[in-house]
């Protein structure tokens, strides 16, 4: 009864509407991060030790040593392919392991090749293709040249720690005469920080205690990027994507953390911890991936970014760089030095660096990318069926409806609440006979009520994470007192996986997908929201070690029941907390926002950051999780929705109901033709998924993917490229009828020309250009050169449009030619590894518009056909086309003018058949 009242507090106070940030660690409250802080730069102490390197095809080994205190570590320096290397540094004999990760990448990353020369005695450089490493040895110091430019720079400052496992040091015995001063030990060693900072063996944060049995294990390292004009990356903050200088505020910090009402423009750690950063300039992109799921902090420095106006005026008339290059400090609790050097050179290059070892999304099933429909709670199934008639009625289309905590019978998760959710198989067979689908919330704490199956199976069988006394573990969520499966013991996963099949899970069908939060984890009563950092899993590993993988493995045990439940449909699953890697298991959300602005915006810079992590499939909740939208915050926040690659409205249990028709009409009408905007475009959204699969690019960019060499690009965040096809600048300001759009340069001072997608009045501009918006105006235009997929007959779900067909819109470059992919297959299952799709490229050029298949070998035959093809910047007026097709006869097509484009009707061609169309003019 008191865990359950405290459960109700704790959601009365998510409701206070900001953050307490003293429920969350400073830096400073930090003992490892206080200690790594406190590393000088200058010399380090670490250097190669001679006699100890060994050169392998592929690497080269050395011994380090820390000549402070004479501990020696085994450093690994492989090249990888791809332009990539890895660093790894361990202790050489450790009083224990320590924790290195196993479950983030892909798969073991594939070996290059290296020559290896000694430059003087001081020096060793390691070339692989086009690229070079230079290790110094005094003080030790890595330097990346990509022709013979330097491009990055290892512990180029010295702040590299590693603080090695050690035995708690004993208080000295005591003597009879122990106030004598002659007695103390006669060897003093000097101190270090560790034996100074008093959090080093034991450390409290509020009422918590964490006992620290390993003591001081932190590891840290610094990264420079000479090249660099900015950093980004190592989401996931509310922050800008280009990353402040940390100097006089607290460092970035990743820790999966559930922080309530969480504030914007900030460093603190949210859901999600994703550890790579990349630095930036007009010349190259460059990656680091620091792979170490332990809490960390980083420290940015760009002096670029903070100097003023003048010192750049001085800069750019001597032609000088006076100002440090940007660097950044990754400090981290524990484990090893683990990490990549994604050497780029472009950013695409980078970003495919990174998810070449860590992964993709794989390719979801089509309706996944439609609008998904969520709030906490729909109460009943007469209220799920009466919103998806009501979707019917307003005639908006909508593919899923979400189901949170309170479908449960008392949030025990595998099982429905008696009264409310009575005949849960006829509720969902209602949803799929429309085409729709369900998803559920599964979260990971068990409670701990006897008679629960779940929690007597993982009681019986020993699955739950153990508190530091070898007992499971116990804390306080949604159901009041709970316990946490181990996902870390492989039983526990198998478990917890089983539990999705329809054997088991029978109230349930094979079309419903799942939804994973909370499993930062969070725990209501822990220090700061979470576990105890010295509690117990699987291997004998503290959660310390592994935190931020905690959500990562549950997913994966998410996934593999799902592919096991039906192994020829793609799962669905949505993760609130996610690592390196997650992205191969989920869709992520950017949590608990705020129905303001600022959250809106932040939407974008937010899905932008995880984007170039790896993290494609990024939403964020339409309208705002807390607080009730005004008709005009509602409507922009689902037109910005419909441009993110996961569009779902969702809303607290305390919010009033906002469903499209309960605001007024107009209203209704603008989120309505959002919505159906998007569903036009969900060919585009297919074949982008497609391709982040295929090639590792994001789907959604920084414009400083595509134009990299315009610096006043690179910081913007306002606006986004998906792939290089769309340039997105919805409305995320209150009261406007106008925005400033940007129009990036190439770098030559040219630009692309844009065409406005719902006028396609051709854009020349480079630069800003005001562009009026009206509520019914969302800013996105079509790069002239592309070529976009469409269905323009909108269905209530996207499931029903599979057969549609479709239209192309052929947007003209100043070549008057363009280029652009298409492809198609069942959009539910996973035939198209075996060839079942068709992987079509597009191209007008001369006056003449054929198509090609990519992939010959493939062989799905789609019953939809090609209905329009709308070309846009035409020079000359065409007067009619002629159609060749390798299935029919030669034939006429009428061409007909309409606004600033001509479209040639009914080429009624087959997405299989082979064809050309050529304008006559
Ligand atoms: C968390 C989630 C939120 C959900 C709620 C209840 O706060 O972030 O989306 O509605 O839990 O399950």
């Amino acid at each position: 009864m008191k865990l359950t009242l405290v459960a109700i507090l704790f959601c009365i106070l998510q409701f206070a509407l900001t953050v307490d940030r003293s429920n969350f660690k400073t830096c400073d409250q930090s003992s490892f991060c206080r200690r790594c802080r406190k590393v000088t730069p200058g010399d380090s102490p670490f250097a190669l030790v001679p006699g100890t390197l060994n050169i392998y095809s592929d690497s080269i080994t050395t011994d380090l040593v820390n000549r402070e205190n004479n501990h020696l570590f085994s450093l690994k320096l492989e090249a990888l392919q791809g332009n990539t290397f890895r660093l790894l540094i361990d202790e050489k004999t450790p009083l224990k392991p320590r924790y290195r990760v196993n479950d983030a990448l892909k798969s073991n990353p594939v070996p290059g090749t290296i020559k290896v020369s000694e430059r003087a005695d001081n020096e060793l450089v390691i070339t692989s293709g086009t690229s070079k490493a230079v290790v110094t040895g005094t003080p030790f110091k890595i330097d990346f040249y990509q022709n013979e430019k330097l491009s990055l720079s290892i512990n180029a400052k010295g702040l590299m720690r590693f603080e090695h496992l050690r035995k708690k040091p004993q208080p000295p015995a005591e003597t009879e005469n122990n106030e004598n001063p002659d007695e103390l030990p006669k060897e003093v060693l000097p101190k270090s920080i560790e034996d100074e900072d008093p959090g080093s063996w034991e450390e409290n944060f509020k009422s918590h205690h964490d006992t620290k049995p390993n003591g001081p294990e932190a590891v840290a390292l610094d990264f420079t990027f000479p090249q660099a004009e900015v950093l980004f990356g190592i989401p996931e903050h509310a922050d800008s994507f280009v990353l402040k200088p940390t100097a006089g505020t607290d460092p970035y910090r990743l820790y999966n953390l559930d922080v309530f009402e969480y504030e914007l423009d900030s460093k603190m750690a949210l859901y999600g911890s994703i550890p790579v950063i990349y630095g930036h300039g007009p010349e190259e992109t460059i990656g680091v991936y620091w792979q170490n799921p332990s809490e960390t902090w980083v420290d940015v420095f760009n002096s670029n970014a903070e100097k003023n106006v003048m010192s750049s005026i001085v800069n750019f008339v001597s032609g000088s760089r006076q100002t440090e290059p940007p660097a950044a400090h990754f400090m981290s609790e524990s484990g090893i030095v683990d990490v990549f050097l994604l050497l780029g050179p472009s950013p695409l290059d980078a970003f495919k660096q990174y998810t070449d070892l860590t992964g993709t999304a794989p390719l979801p099933q089509l309706f996944t990318l439609a609008y998904h429909q969520s709030r906490w709670n729909y109460n009943d199934e007469q209220d799920v069926n009466s919103v998806s008639n009501k979707f019917d009625e307003h005639d908006i289309p909508m593919d899923t409806i979400w189901l949170d905590i309170e479908y449960t019978d008392g949030k025990k998760y595998f099982t429905w609440d008696p009264h409310k959710f009575q005949h849960p198989l006829e509720m969902i067979k209602n949803l799929t006979t429309l085409g729709r689908h369900l998803t559920i919330i599964i979260d990971p704490h068990i409670k701990r009520e006897s008679g629960y199956f779940f929690h007597q199976d993982c009681t019986d069988r020993g699955l739950y994470t153990k508190n530091r006394d070898g007992h499971d573990y116990e804390g306080w969520c949604w159901p009041g007192s709970s316990s946490y499966p181990d996902i870390f013991n492989p039983e526990a996963r198998k478990y917890f996986a089983d539990q999705y099949l329809l054997e088991n899970f029978k109230t349930t069908t094979k079309d419903v997908m799942i939804w994973n939060d909370m499993n930062e984890p969070s725990v209501f009563n822990g220090p700061e929201i979470t576990m105890l950092k010295d509690n117990v899993h699987f291997g004998g590993w503290e959660h310390r070690h592994i935190h931020n993988l905690y959500g990562h493995m549950y997913l994966m045990a998410t996934f593999d029941g799902l592919s096991r439940r039906d192994p020829n449909q793609r799962p669905f699953i949505l993760t609130r907390s996610h690592f390196a890697g997650s992205q191969r298991y989920a869709a992520m959300w950017t949590g608990d926002n705020k129905a303001d602005w600022g959250h809106l915006e932040a939407s974008v810079k937010m899905c932008l950051s995880e984007a170039v992590a790896g993290y494609s499939f990024c939403g964020a909740d339409i309208g705002g999780f807390f607080g009730n939208p005004d008709a005009e915050l509602l409507l922009r926040w689902y037109q910005t929705g419909a441009f993110l690659p996961f569009m779902r409205a969702h809303a607290h249990i305390d919010t009033k109901r906002r469903e499209p028709w309960l605001y007024p009409e107009d209203t209704k009408q603008i989120i309505r033709s959002a919505i159906r905007e998007r569903y036009s475009y969900l060919p585009l959204w297919y074949t982008m998924f497609y391709e982040h699969e295929r090639d590792g690019y994001p789907v959604m960019r920084p414009l400083l993917a595509h134009y990299p060499k315009d610096k006043n690009a690179f910081a913007i965040d306002n606006e986004f490229l998906l792939q290089d096809r769309l340039l997105v600048r919805s409305v995320m300001q209150q009261g406007v009828s106008k925005v400033d759009v940007y129009f990036p340069t190439k770098g030559d001072g040219k630009g692309d020309i844009w065409y406005d997608v719902d006028d396609y009045r051709k854009i020349t501009t480079v630069g800003h250009e005001s562009i009026p918006a009206d509520l019914k105006k969302i800013p996105v235009y079509q790069r002239g050169g592309s070529i976009i997929p469409k269905k323009e007959r909108i269905r209530r779900a996207a499931t029903l449009m599979k057969d549609d067909p479709y239209t192309l819109i052929v947007c003209l470059d100043a070549n008057q030619s363009a280029k652009g992919t298409l492809y198609i297959d069942d959009e539910k299952s996973f035939e198209y590894r075996k060839g079942q799709y068709l992987y079509i490229e597009y191209e007008f050029k001369n006056g003449v518009f054929k198509n090609r298949f990519i992939d010959n070998k493939s062989k799905y035959s789609p019953r939809s056909w090609l209905e329009r093809i709308v070309i846009v910047g035409l020079e000359k007026v065409p007067k009619s086309a002629k159609l060749k097709a390798s299935k029919s006869d030669a034939a006429d097509l009428e061409v007909l003018p309409q606004g600033n484009a001509y479209v040639i009707r009914k080429p009624g061609i087959g997405m299989a058949e082979d064809f050309s169309i050529t304008l006559k003019y």
